[in-house]
C-alpha cells in the first residue's frame, strides 16, 4: 500500500487527479467511481481540467435501492451534478435504484463490470471500514449484491436527508471481489471520523469485519488521507 498524507482534502483531490491523469496517459479507459464527500475535490479538479472523457467508461460502485435517478439524494443525481453534466463519458453505469427485479439488476451489473474491466477504482471508506456499501461481514468473494444498510451507515448518511426515515434501507453495491479486480485502486479519506477505519485498514489484520482491510492484499493501492485521518497510524 502506498500512503500519501496531505494537508487537507483539496490537496488530496489534486493527488488523486494526478494519478488519474497519468493513468489516462498510459491508456486507462475505464474508471470506477465513488460517491460521498471524499471524492468531491477530485471531481472538481476533473471538471476544471481540459481532460476529455468522452471516449471513456465509468462504473459507479453503488446506488440506493428505491431512489429515482432524479431524486437529489440518489447517487445518479450526485454523479450528474458533480461530474457528468460538465464532463460526459462515453458510457456511465450506475446501478438502477428503481429496478423492478433487483436480482436481474445485480446480474446485469455484474455483466457490465465483467465486460469493462476497471483500470482505476476510486474509493471512499466508511467510519466502520466499509467500502462502497460493503458492510462489515460482507464476504471478500462477493460480486454485485443487494445490501441491507446497517444502522451505523443509515445514521451516518442521514445527514444528507431531511429525516432519518427518508434514508433508504437497501442498496445495490459492487462486491469486494469486483473492487479487488480493478487494476489500480485509490482510496480517499479525510477527517477525524475516519481515524479508526484508516488504522484498522492499514495496520489491522485482514478480516471481513473491516472490509477495507482486504486492500492490503491488492498489488496497486494508494491511500490518500489528510493528517487528521492519519493521526492514529
Ligand atoms: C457512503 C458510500 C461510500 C462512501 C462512504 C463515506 O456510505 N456508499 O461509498 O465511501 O459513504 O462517505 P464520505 O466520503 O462522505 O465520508
Amino acid at each position: 500500500m502506498k500512503i500519501i498524507i496531505t494537508k487537507d482534502n483539496i490537496e488530496g483531490g489534486t493527488k488523486a487527479f494526478e494519478i488519474i491523469k497519468t493513468g489516462m496517459k498510459n491508456g486507462a479507459k475505464v474508471l470506477g467511481l465513488a460517491t460521498g464527500s471524499s471524492p468531491i475535490p477530485l471531481y472538481s479538479d476533473m471538471v476544471d481540467s481540459d481532460l476529455d472523457f468522452s471516449d471513456m467508461t465509468s462504473i459507479n460502485l453503488d446506488e440506493y435501492y428505491g431512489l429515482a435517478p432524479d431524486n437529489d439524494q440518489s447517487y445518479h443525481y450526485f454523479m450528474q451534478h458533480h461530474l457528468f453534466d460538465q464532463k460526459p463519458f462515453k458510457h456511465s453505469y450506475i446501478p438502477n435504484g428503481l429496478a423492478k427485479n433487483i436480482h436481474e439488476e445485480v446480474d446485469h451489473y455484474n455483466k457490465i463490470i465483467e465486460e469493462n474491466p476497471i483500470d482505476i477504482q476510486i474509493l471512499g471508506i466508511g467510519g466502520n471500514g466499509h467500502i462502497a456499501f460493503n458492510e462489515p461481514g460482507t464476504p471478500f468473494g462477493s460480486l454485485t449484491h443487494e445490501v441491507k444498510l446497517t444502522e451505523n451507515t443509515i445514521k451516518a448518511n442521514s445527514r444528507f436527508f431531511d429525516n432519518i426515515d427518508d434514508v433508504p434501507r437497501q442498496a445495490i453495491c459492487m462486491g469486494i471481489r469486483s473492487i479487488m479486480n480493478s487494476k489500480k485502486i485509490v482510496l480517499l479519506a479525510f477527517g477525524e471520523s475516519k481515524q479508526d477505519a484508516i488504522k484498522a485498514m492499514i495496520e489491522g489484520p485482514v478480516t471481513e469485519e473491516v472490509p477495507a482491510s482486504i486492500l492490503q492484499d491488492h498489488p496497486d493501492v494508494t491511500i490518500i488521507c489528510d493528517e487528521v485521518a492519519a493521526a492514529k497510524l
